[in-house]
C-alpha cells in the first residue's frame, strides 16, 4: 500500500492509530479521522481514551460507558454532518481489558476469581507501568478481525512519551517477571523454595515488618498475585508477540499527531524514528493548532474606520491600562500574524527533517488552530474537511 494523501490512507487501512505527546489534539484528530472514514462510506470504530466530556457527551458516549456505541444517525444529521458509512466509537477501558484477558487465559475459574478478588491486583491493573498502552493493544487486537468494522481508529493514551505504547506490552512482562518479582513470589507464594536462603529469609522477615506497616497480608497478596500470574505468562508472552505482530500489519497505518511546538515537533521526529527502526509504518503527520495569518495587519486607524464603517459606536480609550476595541483587534491581528510566522518557522525544521530526501513521512497535513475547543460533531466534521 502505498497511500500518497490521508485520503486514500483512510480509504485503504484497516487500522489508524494516532499517537503524539500528551494535549497535542490526539483524541480529537482521532474522532475527525474516524468521521472523515464515515463519510467516506466506511463502518468505523473509534477506540477513544478519555475523551472530554462534552465531546464523549456529543459523540453520545456516557462518562464510564465502555461498550461500542453507534453514533446515531439523527444526531449526525442534527450537526449538518451527512454520513455514508457507519460512525462507532468505544471508550478504552484498561482496568476492564485487563480483567477480560485474566477471564480469558485463567486455567480454572478458581484462578480467576483468586486473581480478580486479590487486592493488589485492583490496585497494579490499572495503574502498573505501561498498563494503559498495553490493554489499548489488547483491546485493539480483540477487535482487529471483527467483520463488524472496515476500519478502527485507535487513540492512545496522553504518555510523557510517545513512544510508551510501541514499548508496553515488553515492559509490562517485564515488570511482572522482573527479578524482584520472581523473588517476592519464591519468598511468600512458594516459602519452601527459599527456605535454606538465610538472606531471602531475612528479607522476608523484614518484609513481613513492612507488611505490618502497610496492612495486614499486603505482601502476602503481591506474593500471591505474581504466583497466580505467573500461570499466564505462557499466554500473556503470546498475546504481547501477536501485539507486536499487528502493528506490523500492511494496512496498519500510523498518524503522528503534534503541535507546532518545537519540543513536540521533536518529539515526533524521534517518534518517527523509532517507529522505523521497529520496521514501522510512518504515515501522517498531522501537525494539530497551527495559527493562520490573518491575512493583513491593519493599524488602529484602518480598524477604526472599519468599524466606523459597520456602523460600530464610538469607542474611547478609558485610559492607558484599558485599550479601545479597535487598538485590541489591531494587536490581535500583530499577535496572530507573529504566531502564524512562528509556526511557518517551526514547520520548516518538520518538513526538511520529515518529508525532505530520505524522507521519514510522506503526507503532512495541517489543521488551523480554532478559537474554541474541538467539542461538538460541527467541529469535528471541520477538521475533517480539512484533513481530507
Ligand atoms: N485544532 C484545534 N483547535 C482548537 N482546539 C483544539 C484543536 N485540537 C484540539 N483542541 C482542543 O485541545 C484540547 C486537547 O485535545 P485532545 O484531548 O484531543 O488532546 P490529546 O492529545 O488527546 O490529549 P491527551 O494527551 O491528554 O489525551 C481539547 O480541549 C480539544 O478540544
Ligand atoms: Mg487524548
Amino acid at each position: 500500500m502505498e497511500p500518497r494523501r490521508l485520503c486514500h490512507v483512510l480509504d485503504q487501512s484497516r487500522v489508524i492509530l494516532c499517537a503524539g505527546c500528551g494535549g497535542v489534539g490526539k483524541t480529537t484528530i482521532a474522532a475527525s479521522l474516524a468521521l472523515a472514514g464515515a463519510r467516506k462510506g466506511r463502518r468505523v470504530l473509534c477506540l477513544t481514551i478519555d475523551p472530554a466530556r462534552r465531546l464523549a457527551n456529543a459523540l453520545g458516549l456516557e462518562r464510564m460507558d465502555t461498550e461500542a456505541k453507534e453514533v446515531e444517525p439523527a444526531r449526525l444529521t442534527a450537526a449538518g454532518v451527512r454520513v455514508e458509512g457507519r460512525l462507532t466509537v468505544m471508550m478504552l477501558d484498561p482496568k476492564r481489558t485487563f480483567d477480560d484477558l485474566i477471564v480469558r487465559h485463567a486455567s480454572s475459574a478458581a484462578m480467576r476469581d483468586r486473581i480478580l478478588q486479590n487486592r493488589v491486583y485492583a490496585h497494579l491493573s490499572s495503574r502498573l507501568a505501561g498498563t494503559q498502552e498495553y490493554m489499548a493493544m489488547e483491546k485493539l487486537l480483540a477487535l482487529v478481525h471483527d467483520p463488524g468494522y472496515d476500519l478502527i481508529v485507535l487513540d492512545t493514551p496522553p504518555t510523557s512519551n510517545a513512544l510508551d505504547f510501541l514499548d508496553a506490552p515488553g515492559r509490562l512482562i517485564s515488570t511482572l517477571d522482573s527479578p524482584m518479582a520472581r523473588w517476592i513470589t519464591d519468598t511468600f507464594a512458594a516459602p519452601r523454595k527459599s527456605r535454606f536462603d538465610v538472606v531471602a529469609r531475612g528479607a522476608a522477615l523484614a518484609l513481613r515488618g513492612v507488611a505490618r506497616l502497610t496492612g495486614a497480608g499486603f505482601i502476602e497478596q503481591v506474593a500471591g498475585f505474581l504466583a497466580e500470574l505467573n500461570g499466564l505468562f505462557g499466554g500473556f508472552k503470546r498475546r504481547a508477540e501477536a501485539v507486536s505482530a499487528a502493528l506490523r500489519r500492511d494496512d496498519f497505518a500510523y498518524v503522528l499527531v503534534t503541535s507546532p511546538e518545537p519540543a513536540s515537533i521533536r518529539e515526533v521526529l524521534y517518534f518517527a524514528e523509532r517507529l522505523a527502526e521497529h520496521g514501522l509504518r510512518r504515515d501522517v503527520f498531522i501537525v494539530n493548532r497551527v495559527h493562520q495569518a490573518p491575512g493583513a495587519t491593519p493599524t488602529v486607524s484602518e480598524v477604526d474606520a472599519a468599524l466606523a464603517r459597520l456602523g460600530g459606536p464610538a469607542d474611547h480609550a478609558a485610559g492607558a491600562s484599558c485599550p479601545t476595541l479597535a487598538e485590541r483587534i489591531a494587536r490581535a491581528a500583530i499577535e496572530e500574524d507573529a504566531l502564524a510566522r512562528r509556526d511557518r518557522e517551526n514547520l520548516r525544521v518538520l518538513d526538511e527533517l520529515a518529508l525532505g530526501p530520505g524522507e521519514l513521512c510522506p503526507i503532512r497535513v495541517l489543521v488551523p488552530a480554532f478559537p474554541a475547543d474541538v467539542h461538538d460533531i460541527a467541529a469535528l466534521a471541520g477538521i475533517a474537511d480539512r484533513i481530507c
